[in-house]
């Protein structure tokens, strides 16, 4: 029988550069996208998709992110005791009960490899699954239920892809794969951020991967790669010498929250759909561009 995905590991480690000086003292994972930060959002599709113990590879700053899935007995009686029970539910649920969380540190931002690698003593010998929380996808079926599923018919690794505009290359990892089914492409070669004229293709990966665990070996071996990090890319890289892996074009829309518009763009979108403010929020848009 093949494994089930129940692992799920989150890189909180990055500085966040680019949204400085908003990320100086708090991670760009806790940003908020209308009421609810980046990371959690992330945690519900790994949680929809069947994981119950999370691993989160956090860095410097980043204790807001264990404090927010850990109860807040203050918090909690607060609430109570002003009878505020809709919101005490909202915080109460956040994480299922059947779902644990377990914090490794990230002492030094290493890259993005080096950060999954750290998980290898939790992972171990099973099939896991990587969430980058500043790539949202909203999607009906969320992304990552798509490729467990899709694990589930396979048993191969499968990193999510997109095609980019060919100007956008440098800022992702890109394949070369060649489809094999609707939206199902065999890997073939993988490089990291490289400039439009030396880009395989325009399809780039976004943060969503399912891994075997023979990748923990070869990010072991792999050498410091571009900006002289060590590169979950060269990893695959690495790992499609020995295994096949899958390209999967998931079902969804994409915000980039790691660079400015993008997010902007989330918080737009998902406020002009939000129970609460929605339709107040849309009708302020028409009367804005009016
Ligand atoms: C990372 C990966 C890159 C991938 C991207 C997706 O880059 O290194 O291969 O395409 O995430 O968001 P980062 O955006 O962290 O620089």
């Amino acid at each position: 029988m093949r494994k089930k995905i129940t692992k799920a590991v989150f890189p909180v480690a990055g500085l966040g550069t680019r949204f400085l000086p908003a990320t100086k003292a708090s991670p760009k994972e806790m940003l908020p996208i209308v009421d609810k930060p980046l990371i959690q959002y992330a945690v519900e599709e790994a949680v929809a998709a069947g994981a119950t113990e999370l691993i989160f590879i956090i860095g410097r700053n980043k204790r807001s992110i264990p404090d927010h899935f850990d109860m807040s007995f203050e918090l909690e009686a607060t609430l109570q005791a002003g009878k505020k029970f809709e919101v005490l539910k909202q915080i109460q649920n956040i994480l299922p009960k059947n779902v644990s969380c377990i914090y490794i540190r990230q002492a030094e931002a290493l890259g993005l490899g080096h950060a999954v690698l750290l998980a290898k003593s939790v992972v171990g010998d099973d099939p896991f699954s990587v969430i980058l929380a500043d790539d949202l996808i909203d999607a009906e079926k969320p992304a990552m239920q798509q490729m467990v599923e899709l694990f589930g018919l396979q048993g191969a690794s499968i990193l999510g892809v997109e095609d980019v505009d060919p100007s956008e290359t440098a800022s992702y990892g890109i394949v070369d794969a060649k489809e094999v089914s609707p939206n199902v492409l065999e890997l073939h070669g993988i490089v990291e951020k490289p400039q439009p004229d030396e880009a395989p293709s325009n399809l780039a990966v976004v943060g969503r991967y399912i891994l075997t665990p023979e990748i923990f070996e070869c990010l072991e071996n792999v050498k410091p790669g571009k900006g002289g990090e060590i590169q979950l890319t060269d990893g695959i890289a690495a790992l499609m010498e020995k295994q096949r892996i899958l390209a999967y074009r998931f079902d969804g829309k994409r915000y980039d929250c790691g660079s400015k518009l993008g997010y902007v763009k989330a918080n737009v979108e998902f406020s002009m759909k939000h129970d609460e403010i929605g339709e107040e929020f849309s009708q302020y848009l028409r009367d804005l561009i009016k």
